[in-house]
């Protein structure tokens, strides 16, 4: 029998899709692809595990939802969904993707709830998919269901939500952390998981950040599981943080068995060199300023001297085999992309481009990055394995 799940893949599809074929792998759980058609992407496996994957595992997944059938009769489907018995109140939501939203389908099943005497409230949102906000504020699906409609030629397939991320966790480890600093840049906690994530180590591996900053990237290592972490920066306000952001973490049902090491290291002539089995970091992203075509210009080849510098350096804390997970700038001026040239500059460290299995063509210069439209500084996301 096969064994199928379901995600609604966050904003970075590409990046989405690269973090779960890497924590399916790390996992030793073999995938193949049921149905995918952005955020929709739904995987089928021998392997019954490929269905207790979980919300916290993932940066980039919206919902997880399990696929309940396929069918050409959305209503009749829905209305053999079983309730919780606890109370006579059923909040219900229908999400559809690929699809317009078709009206009746709400009112057809709050009758056949009334019909049965229950309560029953059919929460709608301005989009014909809920958020995750909506799904989680309304307690659907504690109290009913969300349905996952989704249009597969001249049937549906038809999930019902397991699980949407924590939004409000995610934002308190963001803005409600003790020390922030805006001018340095931060990851968002999001992007921070799905790299570690890319990583693909057991928990058992040293994670290290050698560019710190404030400490994203061993905070959401630390949550994730991983129990050996180092952490290091050039400066001391930046160490500062990270130990001051890694207490205050504590809160969140984090191990006291965590080992975490934070020290000084300058990348370009470091004082300490650690072998990992996992380097996961984003380094300097150049100034936060807006660019024109010349500028950008001058500081990919500043940039690109410094990762030349960092990388060599970067790959003697490699363990063989050992994974480096980076965040490099790219600069956006209206329509161009302006790339670092990444590639070569890892391959004359002797490092190579290792992304887990990605179903999809990539854009731009082939590689995973993170952008915001309104930004103009976006990141490129690599991979590397040491050879
Ligand atoms: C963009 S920030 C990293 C932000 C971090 N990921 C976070 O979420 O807070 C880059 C960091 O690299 C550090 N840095 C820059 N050049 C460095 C060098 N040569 N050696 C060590 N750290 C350096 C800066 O002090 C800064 O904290």
């Amino acid at each position: 029998m096969k064994h199928k799940i379901g995600f609604v893949l966050g904003r970075e599809t590409a990046l989405s899709v690269a973090e779960i074929s890497a924590v399916m792998s790390r996992k030793r759980v073999s995938w193949q692809v049921y149905h995918f058609q952005s955020p929709i992407f739904i995987l089928e496996s021998d392997e019954e595990e490929i269905s207790k994957i979980n919300i916290e595992e993932l940066g980039g997944t919206v919902k997880i939802f399990e696929i309940v059938s396929e069918t050409k009769d959305v209503l009749s489907e829905l209305t053999k969904w079983e309730l919780s018995q606890q109370n006579k109140r059923v909040n219900f939501g229908l999400s559809f993707y690929q699809m317009r939203p078709t009206p009746f389908l709400g009112k057809e099943l709050k009758k056949h709830y009334l019909s049965q005497g229950l309560k029953a409230r059919h929460v709608v949102g301005k989009m014909p998919e809920l958020s995750s906000v909506i799904v989680n504020e309304n307690k659907l699906i504690e109290r009913g269901f969300e349905a996952i409609i989704i249009r597969n030629g001249n049937s549906f397939i038809l999930g019902r939500t397991k699980e949407v991320q924590n939004y409000r966790d995610y934002s308190r480890r963001d803005f409600g952390r003790p020390a922030r600093d805006d001018a340095r840049g931060m990851l968002p906690p999001k992007l921070a998981k799905i790299m570690v994530n890319l990583a693909g180590k057991d928990y058992k591996a040293s994670v290290y950040d050698p560019f710190c900053g404030s400490g994203t990237v061993l905070q959401e290592a630390a949550l994730l599981g991983y129990k050996n972490l180092f952490a290091s920066d050039y400066s001391d306000r930046a160490i500062a943080d990270t130990r001051a952001n890694l207490n205050w973490l504590e809160q969140f049902g984090l191990s006291k068995k965590v080992n975490v090491k934070i020290f000084r290291n300058d990348i370009l002539n470091p004082q300490t060199i650690i072998q990992n089995d996992a380097i996961v970091s984003e380094g300097y992203l150049g100034q936060p300023i807006t660019r024109n075509r010349e500028r950008a210009q001058s500081d990919i080849s500043e940039l690109s001297e410094f990762y030349t510098g960092a990388l060599k350096n970067l790959k003697k804390m490699l363990k063989p085999e050992g994974i480096l997970v980076l965040a490099v700038p790219f600069f956006i001026v209206g329509k161009e992309r302006f790339y670092l040239p990444s590639l070569e500059i890892a391959k004359k460290a002797g490092l190579i481009l290792s992304y887990p299995q990605i179903p999809l063509e990539l854009k731009g210069q082939k590689t995973l990055t993170y952008s915001r439209r309104e930004q103009f500084v976006g990141r490129e996301i690599l991979v590397f394995k040491n050879k």
